[in-house]
């Protein structure tokens, strides 16, 4: 096991700076560098978090200098930044910034990244440990771990670290991800590749963990025999934003359900994991996963429903249709909502059913994951006002809202005896205040100290392929007929809400949703 690998277990990391090194962009001049990755720097150093030998060197085909690289990135500074800068620091951050222009097919570049690397490591007393982020389009990624790899920048050597931190998509099905892994271990040891979902690097996506292993009170009844179904929702009122011509061949399923989803599943359902080390926690993890059925041909027409949205009005204005999005087709056959009714054969979860649902152009921002227990077993206010309340759910509020409520049923005051719902809840702001964050700040951290916990593994993204291939396969034999099924600012189509009221269920917030009429009345 990596010796950085258990930075999480044994408590190392608490307050420590992240190793001396050099984090090398590849595809620097995207935005991403601008809106997220300097941003989350900044904030890291704020905290005290980066190491003080540190640099960054950003690798692309634009022909810039550095100096017109730092002056680009202090120009943005402000608009991205997740709060007040400091001049001071954000001008120590950009010293430490340099660029080198390279085609990422042509070696000659690679061999002048190299020369780049050996005089900033002399100038900035950075060790050799080089931190690669890829945050080029997914066609490069092979090439450039290829190319890195022949010119013997990701040699681990002399206590030197070298690691490849790799954006999602991870492949675009089973094949694909398979054929990108066989590449980039033909170059470099797993434990040398941190494959980013940036849902995990959301506080409140981690905290499913600390609430569930960290109370003594929630695991006895996080069970079959006390939880009736679980669903799992990410809700976007933004459309495809620009994106449309990756959107056109991802899809609400492989975009947001085969990565943000099923982590999401993961950490609700995983097992309690021998400790808090990378390996314990992403074994569990992928145990879970692995125990999800994968869909029969015939099952996936009965537990999925796809949706694409037409035009519509969301916050107050009206929005085209997908179809009429920049780079899609007039007649797009692509999902932009996904419900699911998948199930976890294990002994914890046999027959509770996992519903998700996920879409674009919904009512609103909306990621939350809702534990329904069962009903008590007996009615003991039979006849009462109120009895038949809802049943009890616990609802972990991962945003905008970052928060956990508990609802249940009580006595509404007075003489006679009527029950009502209530709900107990806490929100993170009241307690910890708010954080504004890239939410990248964690997870560039992590890659600093060594700390893979919160990254995917080569047998968790097959795993979610593995889970979404049967679906994929059956809707591109049937393509949709009715699209668009579902206006722009609604909760989408008809059909997801009959998927649920099939087994006598309703999403949560839904009009036919008990839980939202007692909270009404
Ligand atoms: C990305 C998807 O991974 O996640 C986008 O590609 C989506 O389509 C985004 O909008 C959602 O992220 P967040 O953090 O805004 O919920």
């Amino acid at each position: 096991m990596a010796a950085g690998e258990e930075a999480r277990a044994d408590g190392q990391r608490r307050g420590r700076s992240g190793d001396p090194c050099v984090m090398v962009i590849c595809g620097a001049s995207g935005d991403l560098t601008r809106r997220k990755l300097i941003p989350a720097l900044y904030n890291l150093a704020q905290g005290g978090l980066l190491p003080a030998n540190f640099a960054v060197v950003g690798f692309s085909r634009e022909t810039t200098s550095t100096q017109a690289f730092r002056d680009l990135l202090a120009g943005e500074f402000e608009r991205h930044a997740t709060g007040p800068v400091d001049a001071t620091l954000r001008d120590r951050l950009l010293s430490r910034v340099y660029y080198q222009e390279g085609d990422f097919r042509d070696p000659a570049a690679y061999a002048r990244l190299e020369a780049l690397l050996s005089q900033v490591d002399a100038e900035q007393k950075t060790p050799g440990n080089h931190l690669f982020y890829m945050a080029t389009p997914p066609a490069f990624f092979t090439e450039i771990a290829l190319q890195l790899g022949a010119a013997g920048l990701l040699r681990e050597e002399e206590g030197r670290w070298r690691r490849v931190v790799i954006e999602k998509p991870f492949g675009h099905d089973l094949e694909s991800s398979r054929a990108l892994n066989r590449a980039l271990l033909a170059v470099m040891q797993e434990s040398q590749i941190y494959r980013i979902d940036h849902y995990l690097g959301k506080e409140t996506v981690q905290n499913l963990m600390v609430f569930r292993f960290a109370n003594g009170i929630f695991e006895p009844i996080w069970n079959r025999r006390y939880v009736d179904h679980v669903q799992i929702t990410v809700a976007e009122g933004l459309g495809v934003e620009g994106r449309g011509g990756y959107y056109e061949e991802a899809g609400a399923l492989r975009d947001i359900v085969q990565n943000h989803m099923l982590q999401i599943l993961a950490f609700t359902a995983m097992e309690p994991p021998i400790s808090f080390s990378a390996t314990a926690v992403r074994d569990d993890k992928a145990k879970v996963l692995h125990a999800i059925q994968p869909l029969l041909p015939e099952e996936v027409l009965t537990r999925t429903v796809r949706g694409q949205y037409g035009r519509g009005r969301v916050g107050g204005a009206d929005v085209p249709g997908y179809r009429e999005e920049p780079n899609v087709a007039a007649g797009s056959n692509t999902e932009t909502f996904v419900a699911l009714k998948l199930s976890v054969d294990n002994w914890r979860w046999a027959d509770v059913p996992f519903y998700l649902r996920t879409g674009k152009r919904l009512a609103a921002r909306s990621t939350e994951v809702v534990v329904q227990f069962r009903r008590p077993p007996f009615r003991l206010f039979r006849g009462i006002s109120g009895d038949g309340l809802p049943p009890n759910q616990l609802v972990l509020n991962i945003q905008p809202n970052e928060g956990i409520a508990l609802s249940f049923g009580a006595k509404i005051p007075g003489p006679d005896v009527r029950l009502g719902q209530v709900d107990m809840s806490f929100q993170y702001d009241d307690y910890f205040g708010s954080r504004p964050s890239t939410g990248y700040e964690t997870l560039l951290y992590d890659c600093m100290i060594g700390d893979a916990t919160l990254f995917q593994r080569e047998d968790m993204v097959e795993a979610g392929w593995d889970i979404v291939a049967p679906i994929l396969d059956v809707w591109k034999a049937l393509p949709a007929r009715n699209f668009p099924n579902y206006a722009a600012g609604s909760m989408g189509p008809k059909d997801a809400d009959d998927l649920l009221a099939r087994d006598g269920r309703a999403w949560r917030g839904s009009d036919d949703d008990p839980g939202g009429r007692h909270r009404r009345d």
